[in-house]
């Protein structure tokens, strides 16, 4: 708005100094001393010091200066000083402090609970360490995509509301639809499956829903799901452009945010350790070594967040658990053909008992072994008409996988619950704001 071009506070930080500059943003904390008044200013691009000293400025500018409360909008004037003891090295002494809106007191004082700062999450998203994560995580999904076009695969856009389950009827939503009851979907896989046939290897984003009654730290409803499917890709190719991938995103993440690192306090050697090969472990293995660290689980136990955790302790780098007994898993994947009790899977776990952040595999390909799939897991036939019809006309051997973006961010920044990964986390009890 206005005539006036204004300096960015990240642009203002590296800037040499004695000029004359005009900011704009929120009062991020603000104190006044005698006839100082000493402000934080934040803009989305850093913080900056601001000093406003009684007879430099007109005197009502001085006095709203002062009565400002913190979270007020403002636009400053003034010159810009070297000042080692300020953050960021800079301080503005302002000529000019004008208020744009005068901030109630805001109900956040550094005190709050986890709970109430779910309540305000709407004034929360101006923590640091909220727009830390968001830079992180927006770069995350750029980062993706760019790994992605770079290894030929084209983004596609998938449905949300749906007809069938992916992953097992009981973490369905369902909403009605006009006359009819319709499902929130639970994974894209299927419909990705559909357009490997005209585009060799594509990706999609998009929320997926899940009706579990989970209430552990990596769990939400609604959760952002990057899936990936390619044409003639085996489980084991599929690992591979997954451990480039996720190495590719540590290294960049370093690279790219070493102050959002910082403001998180996450330390950027574990993201260092990010380094193919990740080992792979078989789910026999994985039982055992999981009873070994105390566990007393049997075969065909499913691995929850519980066993997750005890089991990557002692692992400093993502790995890979792979080949889970068939009724583990959902109906779509591929049997293993030297070991029919099992898939050609693999689920990609996170360190520091973060666990698993990916899930994918090889699918089945041939006709009549979906059909008896789908017999097997008392599924409808007619609901997956489509996703058979993909046997019969053309089908190859192909390989995909699901990535949990929330939990990926989570891991990445060392955060200690999913609710702090995205703006607005959708849990069993939580759908506000
Ligand atoms: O392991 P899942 O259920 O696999 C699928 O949905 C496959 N159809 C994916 C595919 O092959 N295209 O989910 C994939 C990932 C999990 O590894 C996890 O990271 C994430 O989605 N995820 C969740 N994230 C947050 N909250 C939840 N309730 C999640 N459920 C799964
Ligand atoms: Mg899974």
């Amino acid at each position: 708005v206005g005539e006036t071009p204004f300096t960015s506070v990240g642009d203002a930080l590296r800037a040499p100094a004695d000029q004359t500059l005009h900011l704009r943003g929120w009062l991020h904390r603000t104190r006044s001393s005698g006839g100082i008044v000493f402000s934080v200013l934040r803009d989305g691009t850093g913080l900056i010091q601001v000093t406003t000293k009684k007879g430099s400025l007109a005197e009502a500018e001085f006095e709203a200066a002062q009565k400002a409360l913190t979270e007020s909008s403002v636009e400053v004037e003034g010159t810009l000083h070297d000042d080692p003891r300020a953050p960021g090295g800079k301080e503005v002494r302002a000529s000019s402090f004008k208020v744009v809106s005068f901030a109630e007191n805001f109900p956040i004082t550094g005190k709050e609970t986890d709970e109430t700062l779910l309540d305000v999450r709407h004034l929360w998203l101006r923590s640091r360490e909220m727009a830390a994560t968001m830079k992180v995580r927006a770069s995350v999904l750029d980062l993706l995509r760019e790994f992605y076009d770079g290894a030929g695969y084209t983004e596609v856009h998938c449905p949300t509301f749906v007809t069938g389950q992916t992953e097992g009827g009981s973490t369905l939503f369902k909403v009605p639809y006009f006359d009819d009851e319709v499902f929130l979907t639970q994974s894209s896989q299927l419909y990705l499956e559909t357009m490997i046939f005209s585009l060799g290897r594509v990706y999609t984003l998009q929320p997926s829903f899940r009706a579990e009654k989970s209430r552990t730290r990596r769990h939400l409803t609604e959760y952002w799901h990057f899936e990936v499917e390619a044409a003639w890709y085996s489980n084991d190719d599929m690992m591979a452009e997954e451990e480039r991938m996720l190495s590719f995103l540590a290294k960049r993440t370093i690279e790219r945010h070493p102050a959002e690192l910082e403001v998180l306090k996450r330390d950027p050697t574990k993201l260092k350790a990010v380094e193919p090969p990740f080992p792979r472990v078989k789910y026999a293995e994985a039982l055992e070594l999981a009873n070994k660290k105390g566990l007393h689980l049997k075969w065909g136990d499913d691995f929850g967040y519980e066993e997750e955790k005890v089991l990557t302790e002692g692992f400093e780098k993502p790995f890979f658990v792979t080949h889970f007994p068939k009724e583990v898993k959902a109906f779509y994947h591929r049997l293993d053909p030297s070991d029919p009790k099992l898939v050609l899977n693999h689920d990609l776990l996170a360190p520091e008992g973060y666990g698993e952040v990916i899930g994918g595999g090889e699918r089945v390909w041939e006709l009549d072994i979906l059909l008896d799939r789908i017999k097997e897991y008392n599924l409808s036939e007619a609901d997956y008409k489509w996703y058979v019809d993909l046997r019969r006309y053309g089908s190859v051997p192909h390989s995909g996988y699901g990535l949990g973006v929330d939990r990926l961010v989570m891991y990445l920044l060392g955060l200690d619950h999913i609710k702090w990964a995205l703006p607005y986390p959708r849990m069993m009890r939580r759908v506000y704001p």
